[in-house]
């Protein structure tokens, strides 16, 4: 496929509140140790009360727009990824738009922690079929909000985030190939299981504690640990390039430990695998965003550089997209 989209801005949005590792040793049987050794997750921020998804996203699209010196009257369309909306319905896309003073058509796309990587497929295909010029696409998630934190095993995991860029047509290679994969006999390894129209709420859902996150961490880090290499070089593939084009692997941030698996299986070199899981934990679809503008900002990037951008998550659901960037380097000041 012809490349006809970029990357034209990127902004993100990480809430004030920390919650750290002393912090989580305080609420449950946990230990920094624990948390260190098998995830590399020291802290992770939350959401202030009153803080919702669409505060989060409304806040990294304004800033991505303001990178791409544009204003929202440019953008033909909205896509948030989530699975942490603010209601059921509306979508959130909907209260971002309003927000920002938007008119143009936004929805909601939920592919879980995959959500940014599926929202810029559905960007780019919009842009190359010629219905939209400029899509902002963000992904956004307050998932504490339904983290049980009383469960050791999920609570240190998690925290909220959001993060956007605006997709472009253009004449110049930016997105290049993107994969996507489904598999829905992994529905039930990640999910919350009630509150939907399986399990609507009641007193008794509450009490069994079905509206929060129940995962089975070891098929899922065994999946991921699958999905992203396998991702990795579908999506690269398409973009007829190769593993050793690669300036920086951008991976969901879920979990240390699966990122040196990847990087190891790949045989990318550790400081070519982006990590900051340290400070943000896992922020779900807002974290390939997130993690993308930290290297933007901090000026690890460069005009033409080639990323892989690899997200995998609940659904089961992974993606992968390749990006030239076309962007000039940030300054390390700004
Ligand atoms: O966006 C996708 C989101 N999900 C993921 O990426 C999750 C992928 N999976 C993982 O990251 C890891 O499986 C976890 C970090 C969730 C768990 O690490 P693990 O090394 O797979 O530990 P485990 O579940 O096998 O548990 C080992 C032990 C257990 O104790 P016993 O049965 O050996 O006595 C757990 O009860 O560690 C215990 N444990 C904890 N101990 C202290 C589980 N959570 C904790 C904790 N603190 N927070």
């Amino acid at each position: 496929m012809t490349t006809v989209a970029h990357i034209a801005g990127i902004g993100s949005y990480l809430p004030e509140r920390i919650l750290t590792n002393a912090d989580l040793e305080n609420m449950v049987e946990t230990s920094d140790e624990w948390i260190i050794a098998r995830t590399g997750i020291s802290e992770r921020r939350i959401a202030e009360e009153g803080q919702a998804t669409s505060d989060l996203a409304a806040i990294a699209a304004s800033r991505a727009l303001d990178n791409a010196e544009l204003t929202p009257a440019d953008i033909d369309l909205l896509i948030v990824g989530t699975s942490s909306p603010d209601m059921i319905f509306p979508a959130t896309a909907c209260l971002v738009q309003n927000r920002l003073g938007m008119t143009c058509p936004a929805y909601d796309l939920n592919a879980a922690c995959t959500g940014f990587i599926f929202g810029m497929h559905s960007g780019v295909s919009a842009i190359e079929s010629g219905r939209a010029r400029r899509v902002l696409v963000a992904g956004a998630d307050a998932l504490t909000r339904h983290i049980d934190f009383t469960d050791r095993a999920t609570c240190v995991l998690f925290g909220d985030a959001a993060g956007a860029v605006v997709l472009e047509r253009s004449d110049e290679p930016g997105v290049m190939g993107i994969v996507l994969g489904t598999d829905g006999s992994g529905a039930d390894l990640l999910k919350i299981p009630g509150g939907g129209s399986a399990m609507p709420a009641t007193h008794s859902l509450l009490d069994s504690r079905l509206h929060y996150v129940r995962m089975n961490g070891n098929e899922v880090f065994r999946f991921a640990v699958n999905a992203i290499p396998t991702a990795t070089r579908q999506a690269l593939e398409a973009s007829g390039l190769e593993l050793g084009d690669l300036d920086w692997l951008v991976p969901h941030q879920a979990n240390q430990r699966i990122l040196n698996t990847v990087g190891q299986r790949l045989g990318i070199p550790s400081d070519r695998v982006f990590s900051h899981v340290h400070d943000t934990g896992n922020t779900s679809a807002a974290s390939i965003p997130l993690a993308l503008d930290d290297l933007y900002t901090s000026g690890r990037i460069a005009n033409g550089d080639i990323l892989a951008l690899v997200g995998f998550g609940a659904g089961l659901t992974w993606g992968a997209a390749v990006v030239r960037w076309t962007k000039a380097t940030q300054s390390k000041e700004g």
